[in-house]
Formats: C-alpha cells, sequence, structure tokens
C-alpha cells in the first residue's frame, strides 16, 4: 500500500481493537491497580511491562497505550513517554540523559521555563547550560565541548519565532559530539508540520496541552524518542514517576482526530493576518515563520510543511502603559492568556526589556512593543476587524 496522507493517520493511529473493543474511540480506562489472574498472568506481564502489556497504573493503561501509539505513528518514534504537562515532558527529557559534570546546550529563544529548569535546578545538580543564537546552524560546532551531552532546540523559537536550520545543527552535533542526544520542543508545529524524527533530532516534545488537546481544558506532554533513546526516556520518566491521567490521554487522543482540519484553519488565518499587519504603517516587523522576514524563513520554507497559529509581531514604538491598557483590554475576541493552541485567539505583549531578559546573551534587541498572537477558529474577517480597531486605538 502507498504511504498514507497525514490525514489519514491522524485519524485511525492507536485506534487498533485492543484499544477501541467495538467502540469509534480507545476505552477509558482509569486504573492505578491492574489485576492478574494467576501467577503466570501476573509474570508475563511483569516481563512485559515495559512492551504495552498491562502492569501497573503508572506504566499506562489501554488509553494510555492507545495515544502512545498514535504519537509514534504521528511522529515516527519507537516510543512515546507521556507526562502530566509539557514543561514536566521538558524537564524529565533533558533530566533523562544528563549527569554531574555534563553540559547542557540550549537555544536562547527556549520557552522560558525550560531555560529556568537549566539556571535554577541542573546547575545545582552540577550540569552547566551553555545558551545558542537560534540562528547557529552549523556553528554550533564552536560550542560543542567534551562535556556537551543535550542539545536543546526549539523551533520556532518562544516569542520571537526564529526557526534553526536544523539539519545543520544535527550534522554539525553528529560528527563533533556523537554522544549529544539532540532534543526538541516541536510543540509550534504539532508534530505534524515538522517531522523531527526524520530530521535527525532524537527526541520530540510536545507540550500536548497545546494543539494536540486543542480546547484549552486539559494539560499533558508527550515526548517521541527513536530507538537510541527510547529506553533510557522510558524508564527515567517512570522512576521520576511521570505519567498522564487516562482522562487527559483520552482527550488527547481525540484532538488527533481533528487535529489537521485545525491545523489548516490556524494556517489559513494566520497567514492572512500576518501579511495584513506587515502592511500596516505601526508595525515594523511581523515574525510569521511563512513570512520572508522571519528569522530563519528559509528553512521553514525548506523543512516544514505549512504553519500553526502562533506569531509575533513588533511596534515601531514602544507603548507607554496607558497605550498599552488601551490596545490590550478593549479586544473583542482576542483575550489575554498564555497557554495556546486552543480553539480561540489570544493576544499578549512583551515589552523590549522583559524579552532582552529571557535571551541570555541575545543579540538581537528590538526597541518597540512586541505583540504576540495566536490565531483561533474564528471568522478571520472578524479578527482582521479586531485587530485594525487596536491600531487605531494606539495610532
Ligand atoms: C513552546 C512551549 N513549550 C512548553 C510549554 C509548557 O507546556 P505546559 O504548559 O503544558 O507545561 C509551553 C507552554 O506555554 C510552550 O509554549
Amino acid at each position: 500500500m502507498t504511504k498514507k496522507h497525514i490525514e489519514t493517520t491522524l485519524v485511525n493511529a492507536g485506534r487498533g481493537k485492543r484499544y477501541t473493543q467495538g467502540a469509534v474511540n480507545s476505552v477509558i480506562q482509569r486504573a492505578s491497580s491492574l489485576v492478574f489472574d494467576s501467577v503466570e498472568a501476573k509474570k508475563h506481564a511483569t516481563a512485559n511491562r515495559a512492551n504495552g502489556e498491562l502492569f501497573y497504573g503508572r506504566r499506562g493503561t489501554l488509553t494510555h497505550f492507545s495515544l502512545q501509539e498514535a504519537m509514534c505513528e504521528l511522529e515516527g518514534g519507537a516510543g512515546c513517554a507521556l507526562f502530566p504537562c509539557g514543561a514536566a515532558a521538558v524537564a524529565n527529557t533533558i533530566l533523562a540523559f544528563v549527569e554531574q559534570g555534563d553540559r547542557v546546550l540550549m537555544t536562547n529563544t527556549a520557552y522560558e521555563p525550560s531555560q529556568d529548569f537549566c539556571t535554577r535546578v541542573l546547575s545545582r545538580l552540577g550540569v552547566s547550560t551553555t545558551w545558542f543564537d537560534p540562528l547557529i546552524g552549523e556553528d554550533i560546532a564552536t560550542l560543542i565541548t567534551p562535556d556537551t551531552r543535550v542539545v536543546f532546540l526549539e523551533s520556532p523559537g518562544s516569542i520571537t519565532m526564529e526557526v534553526h536550520d536544523v539539519p545543520a545543527i544535527v550534522r554539525a552535533v553528529r560528527s563533533k559530539a556523537p554522544q549529544a542526544i539532540i532534543i526538541i520542543d516541536n510543540t509550534w508545529s504539532a508534530g505534524v508540520l515538522f517531522k523531527a524524527l526524520e530530521h535527525g533530532v532524537d527526541i520530540s516534545i510536545q507540550a500536548g496541552t497545546k494543539y494536540l488537546v486543542g480546547h484549552s481544558d486539559a494539560m499533558i506532554g508527550t515526548a517521541v524518542a527513536n530507538a537510541r533513546c527510547w529506553e533510557q526516556l522510558r524508564e527515567n520518566a517512570y522512576l521520576m514517576g511521570q505519567m498522564a491521567d487516562a482522562d487527559t490521554a483520552y482527550v488527547t487522543s481525540r484532538g488527533l482526530r481533528t487535529l489537521a482540519v485545525r491545523l489548516r484553519q490556524h494556517e489559513e488565518s494566520s497567514v492572512a493576518l500576518a501579511r495584513w499587519l506587515a502592511q500596516q504603517p505601526l508595525v515594523e516587523q511581523v515574525n510569521h515563520p511563512a513570512l520572508p522576514q522571519c528569522p530563519g524563513h528559509k528553512y521553514w520554507q525548506r523543512d516544514f510543511t505549512g504553519s500553526s497559529g502562533l506569531f509575533s509581531f513588533i511596534l515601531k514604538k514602544r507603548l507607554d502603559d496607558r497605550e498599552l491598557a488601551r490596545f490590550l483590554d478593549n479586544f473583542s475576541y482576542f483575550t489575554m492568556a498564555y497557554s495556546w493552541g486552543g480553539y480561540e485567539s489570544l493576544i499578549l505583549a512583551c515589552q523590549p526589556e522583559e524579552l532582552a531578559a529571557i535571551r541570555p546573551q541575545g543579540r538581537r534587541a528590538i526597541s518597540g512593543t512586541l505583540v504576540r498572537l495566536h490565531i483561533g477558529l474564528e471568522n478571520v474577517e472578524d479578527l482582521l476587524k479586531d485587530l485594525a480597531a487596536g491600531l487605531a486605538r494606539i495610532a
């Protein structure tokens, strides 16, 4: 049979008979304790506890196995670890591979709590961090030292949306540090728009809280690993007590079924609004990976199959507190909230000094206020009118 298209994978993955038991969706199997019918059954479950046999709640139930199988098919991995949220996935995945004396190389555009995990927690364990510019490409080789153990990417970068040249980074790391594990926070692409493992990355992490769940009502983290890393990730996550509950695993699987159509609409509307914003006199720059002015746009064009709904733009001026409140407090459809990836549109602003504070050794200073948008599934003309009225309030 020819290779399936992604929409078909998303509808069908993880829906084998063992999981659905005659229904369309997987069963919701809530369990801490799983019952063994005989000594022999207990022995079998114990021997195969890491290979999809029902053993103990923390190892997962049929609901979790269904989601894990689907995520492996989606992202092309050997296994998928589940976590209670995206931040737990980031922290525990790094922790699974480092020991005292090791070094993590992390993009300085990583999500702020990912950075804080390195500076506040790993540093206490004797693991140091070196920051790199998201557009470093093959020059990452100059930062690699014998103690480099983890290279952590996030593309596009948080807030400023720079796209990495992942293949160049992977080539440089593989040739100079074969011991290093390459991890990416792949949340923006939902594992659909950028095939991290096919591009040579070892582990693709998602805050499934965002697009996988898609409705802003549950939190989960996923980490899909290749065969080289799966066992170590799986056993460390288990020892750290990391799992999601069955109900959340279920709504995450349900989110997968509509992910392709949701992403298509997020992309269509976000590109239309990004192009419109790029023509507005108050706007200095639009950081949307699909627009040529976004740093790393050419890598997005080469390596991604589309874009999702999150991007940012920089105003020519820095809004003062009153202007900022007048701008942000009066939108009809854009609400202010941090977590994105749901069906609703969102807006947040970030002042230049706030941005500078979360860009360790950053080289690109901005002078105007940055606005981050998540474009939801509302009608795009309504959103455009809302944005136009917002810009008029600060003209
Ligand atoms: C890129 C990115 N990674 C990770 C996370 C953390 O996810 P969670 O909120 O599920 O812990 C977020 C949350 O905003 C995020 O934006």
